[in-house]
């Protein structure tokens, strides 16, 4: 995966301007959005043009540069100015990354446009570089734990290289595996409704040549009972300070199939997305999308015209369901009744 979700294109324009890789049109068209307002930005957010935890901590990160830049075009005051960062900081409420790289890069403003520059820059490599390294913790974890050559894998959503500043999560993992030579299939749960699993999961693993079925995420549990997998490794929008998981919409129903067969569920996450401020799962706020997104494929409708949709985006699977969590840290057992802290004592 060549492509990077963020990036910060100094060609544009006399300062350079933040350019997105387009979420929303892949894998059919390969295009950029140059966005150079904290509305552009916020729309890109809310439509997931970028989208995925770590990816929206590095949009959060170079939004401030976006909002500075507008308020110099613009002649805001500091008010406007913070008002205008904290919009960008609220865009989405699950993902804890979005607000943690406001919050990385906030407090350089002071010290002008291109020092906050300099640290959202930071914040990408650093997120590369955890990415990386989660993902060789988390490939020996499985290993030490599955006895087969090669893996069958079963992830949700896409976390992946598109959904971080690069080489991605769940994803990472897996391409550690195959790197390995110890990847078998990966079943693709397609994710509705706005299918990054079959979009944006698919083309990835295509991209780099790694063997992989899209299944309808109702065919996750007899997938994972019928023995038809190993394992399954989803990534994160935020860890509780107990291993509580807020991930898309449908990793709890993976993890309890998971317990019930008996084979491990592993979470695949940088520490950015680890959320030491909540004991638990309970007061993660989950995102609620426009009930069209489920009463409609794209324009067309599909359920009667007087039906509502109900559309949470996340859910929250309970830590006594998630075998491991691997961050950059190393790699903690919350199911193996660790309890409140597993997360804050990595054991590597
Ligand atoms: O709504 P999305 O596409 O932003 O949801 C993304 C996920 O749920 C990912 O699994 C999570 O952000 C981890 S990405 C490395």
């Amino acid at each position: 995966m060549s492509l990077l979700a963020v990036e910060w294109d100094d060609a544009v324009e006399h300062r350079g301007a933040l350019r997105l890789l387009d979420q929303t049109v892949l894998p059919d068209r390969t295009e950029f959005l140059v966005v150079r307002t904290v509305d552009d930005l916020v729309d890109a957010i809310v439509r997931l043009a970028v989208r995925g935890a770590p990816a929206l901590g590095v949009a959060g990160a170079m939004g401030v540069v976006v909002a500075m830049d507008q308020g110099e075009r613009e002649g805001w005051d500091p008010a406007r100015l913070d008002a205008e960062v904290d919009r960008v900081r609220h865009a989405r409420p699950t993902a804890v990354n979005l607000a943690w790289g406001v919050d990385r890069v906030r407090p350089l403003m002071g010290e002008g446009r291109d020092a906050v520059l300099a640290e959202a820059r930071v914040v990408a490599a650093e997120d590369e570089a955890a990415n990386r390294e989660l993902s060789r913790l988390a490939a020996d974890w499985l290993l030490e734990r599955i006895d087969r050559p090669r893996l069958r894998v079963l992830t949700h959503c896409n976390a992946g290289a598109l959904a971080t500043s690069a080489w991605g999560t769940a994803l990472g993992v897996v391409r550690e595996l195959h790197a390995r030579g110890r990847v078998e299939l990966v079943h693709v749960d397609e994710t509705r409704p706005l299918l990054q699993g079959a979009r944006l999961t698919a083309y990835e693993l295509a991209e780099e040549g790694i063997p992989h079925v899209v299944q309808v995420d109702s065919a996750a549990a007899s997938s994972i009972l019928r023995g038809l997998v190993d394992c399954a490794v989803v990534g994160a929008d935020r860890i509780a300070a107990n291993g509580d998981v807020a991930n898309k919409v449908g990793t709890l129903g993976v993890g309890l199939a998971c317990r019930e067969a008996g084979i491990p569920l592993l979470v695949a996450a940088p520490w950015s997305t680890v959320d030491l401020a909540m004991a638990d799962g309970s007061s993660i706020e989950i995102e609620e999308r426009p009930g069209e997104e489920v009463t409609g494929e794209g324009d067309r409708r599909t359920a009667p015209a007087g039906s509502r949709g109900f559309n949470p985006a996340f859910d929250v699977t309970p830590a006594r369901f998630v075998s491991a969590v691997a961050t950059e840290r190393g790699v903690v057992e919350p199911a193996a009744g660790v309890g409140p802290g597993s997360v804050q004592s990595p054991s590597a």
